[in-house]
């Protein structure tokens, strides 16, 4: 086994920041990066080797078959339900078009039976925080997104998901053009106690 370097491990953990889109840069990320993420992500922890994390990353134009999808997928159903909000519909058809990569974050439930949806869920969120953090090793911005279509039970199709699947967001990605923000976190201390005897 390698000995790793635990110091820069520490400070890439700390350093990991949500950075949006309004952040970015209108420069493309390398897509060498962005395989390297997939590749971590697919490392994450998985209960019977289940795997259930499925990815689909749009860049370019993808990017924009994904602006029109998502956009006119809220317009549909907030217009049917009474709760759409022109600021949300513009975002949704602006957003990612200022970013260089986003990728779908999925939820393969063919293995049902095998394991708790609840470990499913944790499976996918620890390969998300791998790709966040080899983000950040790469000085890479993004962020984990749940809003727009994320829960809208049509969206699931449009990215090669069952409707016994679960779409859990889409990770932004871009340049940053801004200085690497600040964290805020109250003291672990405050979360944990230790029990001795
Ligand atoms: C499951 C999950 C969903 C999230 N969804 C959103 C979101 O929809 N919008 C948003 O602005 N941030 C979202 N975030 C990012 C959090 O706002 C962010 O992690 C938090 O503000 C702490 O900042 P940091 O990531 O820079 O430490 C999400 C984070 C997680 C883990």
């Amino acid at each position: 086994m390698d000995v790793f370097d635990v110091d820069q491990i520490n400070r890439l953990i700390a350093n990991r920041r949500s950075i949006y889109p309004r952040a970015f840069a209108d420069e493309p990320v390398e897509d060498s990066v962005i395989n390297q993420m997939l590749e971590n992500a697919n490392w994450a922890p998985t209960h019977k080797l289940t795997e259930p994390w499925r990815f689909v990353v749009f860049k370019g134009d993808g990017l924009k078959r994904l602006a029109q999808f998502q956009s006119e997928l809220y317009e549909r159903v907030a217009g049917q339900n009474g709760t759409f909000e022109n600021i949300v519909f513009e975002k949704l058809k602006k957003n990612p078009l200022k970013c260089s990569h986003v990728i779908a974050i999925g939820l393969n439930r063919n293995k049902k039976g095998k394991v708790p949806e609840i470990e499913e869920v944790a499976a996918v969120a620890a390969a998300v925080q791998n790709m966040q953090l080899t983000a950040t090793a790469y000085g890479v911005g993004c962020y984990w997104g749940t809003g727009g279509v994320t829960y809208m039970e049509d969206a699931k199709s449009f990215f090669d998901l069952e409707p016994e699947d679960t779409l859990m967001g889409f990770l932004f990605i871009g340049k940053p053009r801004i200085e690497w923000p600040e964290g805020r976190r109250k003291p672990v201390g405050q979360k944990v106690k230790w029990i001795t005897k």
